[in-house]
């Protein structure tokens, strides 16, 4: 068995990332591969329907060698981020170049497959969209479409690019004060770490297995 794990994450070794490999672990597959889509350039789709006819599609950059491994693989698990509340353009623009391997053949169908999400706003958050929700549910109707058999999603608390700044706050477009309120510093936030979430590290330990009990011909 193979699991493929791709991270939209282009942060380096981000909650996203991590996150992915706890639940590639988790499948307890004799080989799992993580690929990181900010090292690869996956231009989106063209629409131009080249890849009918050989389920390949025509343009020439990684999406093509992408697209190879998911289909090689047993199943897939999706990891991405929410940039503006919906899913990060990277693993949209991997999503949509397995386009090819849908034509005629459906090449993913029947194939389990599973979403995490890493998200700085905190469900439910006042005035605030439904990032998280939003992300799982485009990696979702993705498998939905392609005749996947989507097994489940975690979500993940992650953090605000804003704790990088160094502002401390005073920004008045500080992304720690929108979610949190006008009281908010990097102090009273904090950095989110999963691991510090035994809660969280379970969930992900699931999904793995929960995947590895959907694998062909168990
Ligand atoms: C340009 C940009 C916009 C963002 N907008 C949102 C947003 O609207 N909602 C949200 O939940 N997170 C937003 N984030 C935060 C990311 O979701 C966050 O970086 C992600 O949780 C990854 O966190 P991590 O570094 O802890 O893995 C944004 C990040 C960037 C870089």
């Amino acid at each position: 068995m193979k699991v493929l794990g791709v991270s939209g994450s282009p942060i380096k070794n981000s909650n996203t990332d991590r996150a992915l490999k706890i639940v590639l672990a988790a499948t307890g597959a004799k080989k799992t591969e993580f690929i990181k889509l900010s090292d690869h350039t996956v231009a989106p789709c063209d629409a131009c329907l080249g890849c009918v006819e050989t389920n390949r599609c025509v343009i020439k950059d990684d999406g093509v060698a992408l697209a190879e491994k998911a289909y090689k693989a047993d199943a897939l698990i999706i990891a991405g981020y929410t940039p503006y509340s919906s899913l990060d353009s990277r693993t949209k623009a991997f999503m949509e170049r397995l386009y090819p391997l849908r034509h005629r053949h459906g090449l993913m169908a029947g194939k389990p497959g599973a979403a995490i999400i890493t998200s700085a706003v905190p469900d439910s958050t006042p005035g605030m969209p439904p990032a998280a929700k939003n992300g799982i549910q485009a990696i979702q109707n993705f498998m939905m479409e392609e005749g996947m058999n989507f097994v489940g999603a975690v979500s993940i608390l992650g953090n605000v690019p804003c704790i990088k700044c160094g502002d401390e706050g005073q920004c008045r477009m500080s992304g720690l004060k929108m979610i949190h309120g006008p009281d908010a510093t990097m102090a009273s936030v904090g950095i989110n770490a999963l691991e510090n979430d035994p809660a969280t590290v379970a969930l992900l330990q699931r999904l793995g297995e929960d995947l590895a009990d959907n694998f062909y011909g168990r």
